[in-house]
């Protein structure tokens, strides 16, 4: 069995579930904050929940738990490759991120947000431009 490419086949899988999430709970956000009526504020505060709580979490888990047992397979001498480190704060920001949403959550939650429609889709653009400097660092990786 090669672990490595186990590891690197449910890291992907893990990432793009976190991903998703990343992209998807900004934008109930935009018309949780635009939302006026209870019933619609009820329905926005389960789907966020359960988006939070049951696919980014888990996922974000797995993939840093996929992601270090990569880093245990190639050892640790790759955090000397430019590559790595660009990546490594790019994914430290975009964890960073996470939490950030799961505090605008408890927010809507409590119906204490004080967030724009439009501080929401801004925020949006975050995990995309991420998104896009990780894929290009990881393939071009062997030019960098
Ligand atoms: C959560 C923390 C993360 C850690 C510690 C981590 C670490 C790693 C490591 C060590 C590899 C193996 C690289 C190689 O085989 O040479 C890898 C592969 C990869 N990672 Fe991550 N990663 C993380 C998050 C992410 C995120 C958020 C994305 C996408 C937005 C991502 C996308 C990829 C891709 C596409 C590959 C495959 C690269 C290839 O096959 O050459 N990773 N990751």
């Amino acid at each position: 069995m090669n672990f490595y490419l186990l590891f690197k086949s449910l890291h992907l899988i893990a990432v793009i579930s976190w991903m998703a999430g990343l992209l998807y709970l900004p934008r109930i956000f935009v018309y949780h904050s635009e939302a006026s009526h209870h019933s619609q504020k009820q329905v926005f505060k389960t789907m966020e929940r359960k988006l939070y709580n049951y696919i980014m979490m888990p996922a974000m888990l797995l993939s840093w738990l996929f992601g270090v047992l990569l880093i245990y397979s190639l050892g640790f001498d790759i955090f000397k490759e430019f590559w790595m480190q660009i990546k490594i704060v790019s994914v430290l920001i975009l964890t960073h991120y996470h939490f950030m949403l799961g505090r605008y959550l408890q927010d809507f939650k409590t119906d204490n947000n004080r967030k724009s429609s439009r501080f929401f889709r801004i925020i949006n653009e975050v995990p995309t431009i991420i998104l896009i400097v990780v894929v290009f660092v990881v393939v071009f990786k062997p030019l960098i």
